[in-house]
């Protein structure tokens, strides 16, 4: 396949993102270098990709159907509420920066160059800076600018849009952030509104009493706050607690950093951390999983209209061609759309268990897909429309190492080719999901890490309301590669100050995890 057949996102994921300026370098390496790189052919995998891509759920009369809020939707995932998929996804912008743009050396990992620094810096919302980039920023140099003001949250009138601008008329209102990715789809873009909101706050906090922060000084507490959230909320979340322990021990005992020291077993460098390629193009794409077919944006939309309300209120994540009706992103959505953070974090306000103001939880993380990732919009991909197909290909042209080879060197012993099946997490399908060897004799003993990777999680399925995080593979890795980051960027706050909490202005519940995060946010003047 030539390397233009490859390309994604109509020349949309982080393009025009100035190449060859320092602050944006940073490389690609492998985690696990002596491990080969296993073979398939494309049609193997296209062929498992469309088997861990789901049927769209249609009624009789083709269209389409959803579970009602009055009843659980077996898919969900009791362990991880929604908001942790475009968290992830968010993270993955910060951290990677897609080498598809890179022609030639894209499917070379060692010779790769990331424009992105891997760290947990937020680029993608500071860009290169008020000196840089002074159109993001307001005339103070310190607030973030934001855009027009939306409707419909319950949590939160005051919600507004990212920033956009139209280049002509009748064209479509591109956002002006720091990373193009984050306008991806409307809810990875209201979570980067929710991230420029939370600047602001900070400003206004380290204001107060008249004082003059520097732009700095801000900088590096949004940062670290964020960084926390990462640690201590994102991570259990995703590869439970204990993983998180076993990799900071001191974080169990209470101890010091220096006492209980970090056990980093398979994610080394020698001078900078690197972006280990089995996390970009296999593991960390777990999230593809955990992405619904339907939200709930907010309580108002419901019966406003069948054009924004195919559903009850509720709205396809995406529709393929860019209409109006999916939460498709590069684009101005209408103004009603603002979201009730409330239907996706668990705000602390004791959420109903059901109907519509309860909080939607993420799919599970597990071999499937849900449809409308089988036909990505046109504004996302051009070529391959399937996601599943995309990140398989990819790790096959990155020349990824099996599952079953990662999960040996880590001294873990490897799923089951019996075990391995392909398809939903649920009651009803995991009976009949087939087997991955049926799908081709190739996958025998020899699984592509991406699948691996939820395949592996999906282990832990035993019944419906089972939660599912990681699995020992999966949750090493991410963990690993998330804590490395962290402690081999001399910027961060386990670098600078590993005792340091969060304000405690902004701990009302004791704790700093993403709600409060938003919370916060939503206090910006
Ligand atoms: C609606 C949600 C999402 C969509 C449509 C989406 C789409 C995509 C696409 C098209 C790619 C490029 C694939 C390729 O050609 O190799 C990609 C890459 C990737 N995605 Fe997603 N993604 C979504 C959510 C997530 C989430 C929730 C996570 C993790 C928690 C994630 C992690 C990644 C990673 C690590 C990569 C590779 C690095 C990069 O290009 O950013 N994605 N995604």
């Amino acid at each position: 396949m030539s390397n233009r057949q490859f390309r994604a996102h109509g020349g949309v994921r982080g393009t025009d993102v100035p190449r060859g300026s320092l602050l944006f370098e940073g490389s690609f390496g492998r985690m696990f270098r002596t491990l080969p790189a296993t073979q398939f052919s494309d049609p193997d995998l296209e062929n498992l990709a469309r088997a861990m891509t789901a049927a769209p759920e249609l009624d009789p009369d083709g269209k389409p159907t959803a579970t009602p809020e009055t009843e659980t939707d077996n898919e969900e995932n009791q362990g991880i509420n929604a908001g942790y998929t475009y968290l992830g996804q968010f993270i993955d912008h910060d951290l990677t920066f897609d080498p598809m743009s890179s022609l030639q050396k894209q499917n070379d990992p060692d010779a790769l160059t990331d424009f992105r620094t891997p760290r947990f810096d937020l680029d993608c919302v500071y860009g290169r800076g008020p000196d840089d980039q002074p159109y993001l920023y307001e005339d103070d140099g310190l607030h973030l600018k934001l855009g027009r003001q939306l409707t419909g949250s319950d949590f939160d009138p005051n919600t507004p849009d990212v920033p956009r601008h139209r280049s002509e008329k009748g064209g479509r209102a591109r956002a002006l952030i720091g990373d193009p990715r984050n306008d991806e789809n409307v809810i990875v873009s209201q979570l980067q509104a929710t991230m420029l909101r939370f600047h602001n706050r900070m400003v206004d906090h380290l204001s107060e009493g008249g004082k003059h922060p520097e732009f700095t000084e801000v900088q590096r507490f949004v940062r670290w706050h964020y960084q926390w959230v990462v640690l201590h909320d994102f991570l259990p979340t995703i590869v439970g607690q204990d993983t998180v322990y076993s990799i900071l021990p001191h974080l169990k005992k209470k101890t010091s950093i220096y006492v209980d020291k970090p056990d980093l077993r398979f994610f080394h460098w020698r001078n900078e951390p690197y972006m280990p390629i089995e996390f970009a193009a296999a593991a960390y794409r777990f999230g593809h999983s955990m992405v619904r077919p339907i939200y709930r944006l907010n309580t108002n939309l419901i019966g406003s209209g069948p054009e924004k309300d195919p559903i009850n209120g509720r709205i396809f994540i995406f529709t393929p061609d860019d209409t109006t009706q999916g939460l498709n992103g590069f684009r101005e959505f209408p103004s009603n759309w603002a979201i009730d953070w409330s239907l996706f974090f668990d705000m602390g306000n004791n959420p109903p268990k059901t109907g519509i103001k309860r909080v939607q939880k993420a799919y599970k993380i597990d071999s499937s897909l849900v449809n409308p990732l089988g036909m990505l919009p046109l504004s996302v991909a051009r070529d391959i429309r399937s996601l599943a197909e995309r990140n398989l290909k990819r790790g096959l042209r990155m020349g990824l190492p099996s599952g079953q080879d990662v999960a040996r060197y880590m001294d873990i012993a490897p799923v089951a080719d019996t075990d391995l099946r392909v398809g939903k997490a649920t009651e009803e399908d995991a009976k009949k999901n087939p087997l991955l060897t049926t799908i081709s004799s190739t996958f025998a003993d020899n699984a592509p890490l991406w699948y691996y990777v939820l395949a592996e999680a999906q282990q832990q399925f035993k019944k419906d309301d089972t939660p599912i995080r990681l699995g020992l593979v999966g949750g090493r890795v991410v963990a690993e590669v998330f804590i490395g980051l962290l402690l081999g960027d001399s910027h961060s706050f386990l670098s600078q100050a590993p005792s340091w909490k969060p304000d405690v202005k902004f701990m009302d519940t004791g704790k700093f995890g993403m709600a409060d995060l938003i919370k916060q946010a939503t206090k910006a003047q």
